[in-house]
């Protein structure tokens, strides 16, 4: 078993609210995780007051992994984004990210949330089915690239 598959399964995994002492950590795995990453004034924004939930996964105090959201209307939860370290993937750490960003956005009174992904991102597509979500519609050229979105929904 790998080291990181030995943290994961044996329980070691934390989620925390981000702060901006994680920024550094979190853009390095955005950049890599990102054809267009978001630059870095952006994730502090979204650290500091643009989202609503935002969660660190944290194994042996190192952040692997975020997820941050945002409450629309009152009632609708849009993931804005969500990445994992790509040494930590397949090990369950999105899965349980977006659990519990759920969780939060149902606790702040949203009912439905939705998302966009591009429609070649088979990994993000099948962990957001397998959580309950289905494609609503595309959004052709949503991209800077041009490559065309799926919106994805479901009910909370
Ligand atoms: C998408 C992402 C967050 C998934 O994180 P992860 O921790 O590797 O995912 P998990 O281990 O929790 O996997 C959960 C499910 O997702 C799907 N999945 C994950 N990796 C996959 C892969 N490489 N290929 C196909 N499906 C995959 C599977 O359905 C998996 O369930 P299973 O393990 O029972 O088969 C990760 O691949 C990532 O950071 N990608 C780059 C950033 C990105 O694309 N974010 C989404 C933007 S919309």
């Amino acid at each position: 078993m790998k080291k990181e598959e030995m943290y994961v399964k044996g329980g070691n995994i934390r989620f925390r609210k981000a702060t901006l002492k994680d920024l550094d950590k979190i853009q390095r795995i955005e950049r890599v995780s990102f054809r267009n990453p978001y630059p870095t004034y952006y994730t502090k924004a979204l650290i500091e007051s643009l989202s609503d939930v935002s969660i660190v996964a944290e194994i042996n105090d190192r952040v692997v992994g975020y997820v941050f959201a945002r409450v629309e209307f009152g009632a609708v939860g849009h993931i804005i984004t969500i990445a994992v370290d790509p040494a930590f993937r397949g090990l369950g750490i999105g899965k349980s990210l977006m659990i519990e960003a759920l969780r939060l956005l149902r606790e702040r009174g949203c009912r439905s949330v939705y998302l966009e992904v591009r429609v070649s991102n088979e990994p993000a597509i099948n962990l957001y089915r397998k959580l309950g979500f289905v494609i609503k519609r595309r959004i052709r050229g949503y991209y800077k690239d041009g490559e065309d979105a799926f919106l994805m929904e479901r009910q909370i």
